[in-house]
């Protein structure tokens, strides 16, 4: 073994084991530390450094290669560690709906931007296509100032346009099927009062060309907000109003002026708690939105909307909807699939109500209008709740009792 009498050669061999069992400590240190909130990363490239720096040293040959290696993983370790010493956040879930607080102590910027919530789900939501919030408002409305409304009313500019149709003959000599919100209550005679007065009463005044087909605008497809399915409170349709003042960059009517609009046109009666939280249950303050799929057939309807716009027969509380057809599909549906104009690609009644759901304009309805069922309705709606959605619609059919939704 005569390498071994080489005292130069057999300490290179020293050397060079001392440096691959830096190596292996180092790529272990690595290992150990990636996952979780340690910072000890940049150890690992510390040891790196010092491994290739004692191998430039002692073989020659490479030593320029192995110098300029070792500055390379400083550089990198510095930064590493950098990085890794910054503090590192965690994901944490969203937030619960937070309980609405007293909102005589917000100010003006929180009270719109509640408002905001209420009608597209988020603050900072109304310029993201498709959101929604309890309120249900974008089911129907439309917000930019350049988009042209279909089912309802732009609300850009609403409160500007109150104040002068509160002025005109035909809003107020109205010829509709409730003229008033309630005996008494009288008519809007302000702006303010005007906006209070159609969102709880949207049959009082019908703005032209909006009215429920067939009925020459005397009566308005908008159901009341206050009540059933959307119940939203007072307080919360003052929110409301006052996002639609703020954005506008116009200065907001004070809480109480705006509570006292409500108050003339909802009786004591009629006006929605917000809910205590205590129960789980309240019919004001937390959102409908958003069904678990594990919700009682009546409630999952309410929550995924469709009650808002369809009569679905034997669900009770769902005989209000007027914007799309009442949903006797199994008796329908083979007709649509037949329509000679069809174009959807349904062959089962089960596929039709799907088709209906995720791609609603695929195919119109005779005499219903074109985009009135949104696009983007599918996206919010969990595989449970459309499959009892679908497993309760495709039994209706006229002229047979509707099944037992208890059961289902
Ligand atoms: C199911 C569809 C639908 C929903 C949901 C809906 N609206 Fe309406 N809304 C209408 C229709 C249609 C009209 C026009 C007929 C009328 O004047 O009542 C209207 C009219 C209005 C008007 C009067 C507009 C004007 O120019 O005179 C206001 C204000 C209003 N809605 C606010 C709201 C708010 C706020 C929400 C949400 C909390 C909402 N609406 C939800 C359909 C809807
Ligand atoms: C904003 C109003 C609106 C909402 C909300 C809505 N729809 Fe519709 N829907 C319509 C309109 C309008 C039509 C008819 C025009 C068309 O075919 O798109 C329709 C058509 C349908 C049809 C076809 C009916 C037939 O007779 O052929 C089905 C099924 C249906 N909707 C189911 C639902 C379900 C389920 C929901 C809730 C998850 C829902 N819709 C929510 C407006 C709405």
């Amino acid at each position: 073994m005569d390498f071994l009498k080489d005292k130069k050669l057999l300490f290179r061999l020293w050397i060079g084991l001392l440096a691959l069992g830096l190596v292996v400590l180092a790529i272990t240190n690595y290992r150990v530390n990636f996952y979780g909130n340690s910072r000890l990363l940049p150890v690992s490239l510390g040891i790196f450094v010092t491994a290739t720096f004692l191998l430039g040293i002692y073989f020659q040959k490479v030593r320029v290669v192995m110098h300029g290696a070792a500055f390379m993983i400083f550089v990198a370790a510095a930064f590493a560690g950098f990085s890794n010493w910054l503090p590192q956040t965690i994901g944490e879930p969203p937030p619960f709906e937070e309980k609405i607080a007293d909102i005589s102590t917000m100010s003006t910027q929180e009270l719109a931007d509640l408002g905001e919530k209420l009608i597209f789900g988020a603050v900072g939501a109304s310029t993201v296509k498709g959101s929604i919030g309890k309120g249900q408002c974008p089911l129907c409305h439309v917000f930019g100032s350049s988009e042209h409304g279909e089912r309802a009313p732009n609300m850009y500019g609403l409160p500007d346009r109150s104040e002068k149709i509160v002025k005109l003959d035909e809003y107020q000599n109205r010829d509709t099927v409730q003229t008033v919100a309630f005996d008494g209550s009288g008519i809007a005679e302000s702006g303010l009062e005007y906006m209070a007065e159609s969102h709880a009463c949207p049959n009082c005044y019908v703005s032209p060309g909006f009215g429920k087909g067939g009925t020459n605008d005397r009566e308005s497809p908008m159901p009341a907000i206050h009540k059933s399915p959307i119940n939203l409170t007072i307080d919360e349709m003052v929110a409301i109003d006052t996002w639609s003042y703020i954005r506008e960059g116009l200065e907001a009517p004070s809480v109480d002026e705006m509570r006292v609009a409500y108050e003339k046109f909802i009786p004591e009666d009629e006006r929605p708690q917000a809910s205590s939280g205590a129960d789980g249950e309240g019919e004001g303050g937390e959102s409908q939105l958003y069904a678990t799929g594990d919700e009682p057939l009546p409630k999952l309807f309410e929550k995924a909307q469709c009650t808002v716009c369809h009569v679905i027969p034997g669900i009770p509380d769902a005989d209000e909807g007027d914007f799309g057809p009442e949903l006797y599909v199994k008796t329908n549906a083979p007709k649509r699939m037949k329509d000679k104009n069809y174009t959807g690609s349904a062959s089962s009644v089960e596929a039709y109500i799907l088709e209906s759901i995720l791609d609603p304009n695929l195919y119109i309805v005779p005499d219903f209008d074109e985009d009135l069922m949104p696009e983007d309705f599918g996206t919010g709606l969990n595989a449970k709740t459309v499959f009892r959605i679908v497993n309760y619609l495709s039994q209706l059919e006229k002229g047979k009792d509707p099944p037992n939704h208890e059961e289902m």
